[in-house]
């Protein structure tokens, strides 16, 4: 790792389409580079959305810094919690800028979790028909991931994110001091998508995620800033090299498949995060059971979830069959059969014949959950 934390945040650059770029400020301190941002796209009328948990607290300071470099900014909250992550929501914000008399000129600044950061952007991809805005991440969720890459979204009754747009904040600005309110459990979550980037492309984050599991099951946010900058790495290479997920960016899904199958099956009660452990356990499984990935190294995926204080079993109430059918009505299913994605070794995915996407028959999704659903393992 190139980057480590603790005392000045890093700086990542994201390469995007048509020679465009978005500067990535990771550790702790990092909001302070909100005045020169907001004077780059030169917007000075901003809405902040965030959700009723921060309102009063991370977004109302985030407001404060930008009122003192000049801008107006009016705080826009809404109901905490994934529940709200729909188009009545988006709606909502929408008539409420609309209200405050914010055009064209205008910005959005996202402060909160993936589903703040979620909604938010999708309000700026079409707000006017497209207004800049500024991902300001205050979970680790999305500070190692959904704040990074540009998608944007909501969810329906008929499935989560199924409604949404590709638009790139005109900055990432993850201040690691935000972590220090996030309750513990949230905090854990965010471990696994860490742990994800270093399985799927980083050898060596997920080494010090090994030496680091032990503080990070304590709920030590300097061993968070320790790591987190090479994790923002793997993600904002993997979308550099692949914006729009037509290849190499599903290789940030492993997990993910069953992940989502798990959490659709236990009725969303999981964090992401957590469901997404289970399902890097799993699929690595599958993996060891076609002969792609050794059980050594699934070996160290488990011990490295499990010492970091993740869940590693599948929690009570699930079945297999349940979750595998849960999995292929995920929109991720393709030509019948349920694709995921596996390292060949720590750090280096697998390949499938046309990408990285491997089908996998129901035999071998269900004799491999069936072992790990086995509470002796
Ligand atoms: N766009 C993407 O690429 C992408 C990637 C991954 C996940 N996501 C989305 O992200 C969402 C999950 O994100 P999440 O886990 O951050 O959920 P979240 O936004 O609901 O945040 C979790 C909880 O933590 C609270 N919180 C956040 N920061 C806090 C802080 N600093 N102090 C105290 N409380 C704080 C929030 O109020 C909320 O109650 C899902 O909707 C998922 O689909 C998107
Ligand atoms: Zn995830």
């Amino acid at each position: 790792m190139s980057n480590r934390g603790g005392e000045a945040p890093a700086r990542i650059t994201l390469s995007l389409h048509g020679g465009k770029v978005c500067p990535v400020t990771v550790g702790p301190g990092a909001i302070a580079d909100l005045t020169g941002i907001l004077r780059e796209i030169g917007a000075f009328r901003l809405a902040v959305i965030t959700d009723s948990n921060l309102e009063t607290t991370h977004a109302a300071s985030v407001a404060a810094l930008a009122r003192s470099s000049g801008a107006e900014a009016v705080v826009l909250a809404f109901p905490a919690g994934e529940r709200s992550k729909t188009r009545a929501t988006k709606e909502s914000l929408e008539d409420r800028m609309i209200d405050a008399g914010l055009g064209r000129d205008a910005a959005v600044l996202a402060v909160g979790g993936g589903v703040a950061g979620d909604l938010a952007g999708f309000v700026a991809a079409t707000y006017m028909r497209g207004i800049p805005f500024v991902h300001i991440p205050t979970s680790l969720i999305a500070m190692a991931d959904a704040a990074i890459g540009g998608k944007t979204g909501v969810d329906t009754p008929r499935g989560k994110n199924l409604i949404g747009a590709f638009h790139q904040p005109a900055a990432v600005l993850a201040d690691t001091r935000f972590l220090g309110t996030l309750p513990r459990r949230e905090l854990t979550a965010g471990f696994a998508e860490m742990a994800k980037a270093g399985a799927v492309a980083d050898a060596g984050l997920f080494r010090a995620l090994e030496a680091l599991a032990e503080r990070l099951a304590n709920g030590d946010v300097a061993a968070v800033e320790e790591a987190l900058p090479a994790a923002v790495q793997v993600k904002a290479s993997v979308v550099s090299a692949d914006e729009k997920e037509s290849g190499l960016r599903k290789i940030l899904n492993f997990g993910h498949t069953v992940g989502h199958g798990i959490e659709a099956d236990g009725g969303y009660a999981m964090a992401h995060g957590e469901a997404v452990s289970i399902g890097m356990i799993v699929e690595a499984e599958i993996g060891v059971r076609l002969g792609i990935l050794a059980p050594e190294a699934a070996g160290r995926i488990s011990a490295l979830l499990r010492g970091m204080g993740l869940p590693v079993a599948p929690p009570e109430g699930t079945s297999p069959s349940r979750v595998w059918k849960a999995s292929a009505s995920d929109k991720k299913a393709r030509g019948g059969r349920i694709e995921i994605v596996v390292p060949r070794e720590i750090g280096e995915m697998a390949r499938g014949e046309r990408d990285f996407g491997i089908p996998i028959a129901d035999e071998v999704a269900l004799e491999a959950m069936e072992a790990c659903w086995t509470p002796s393992r």
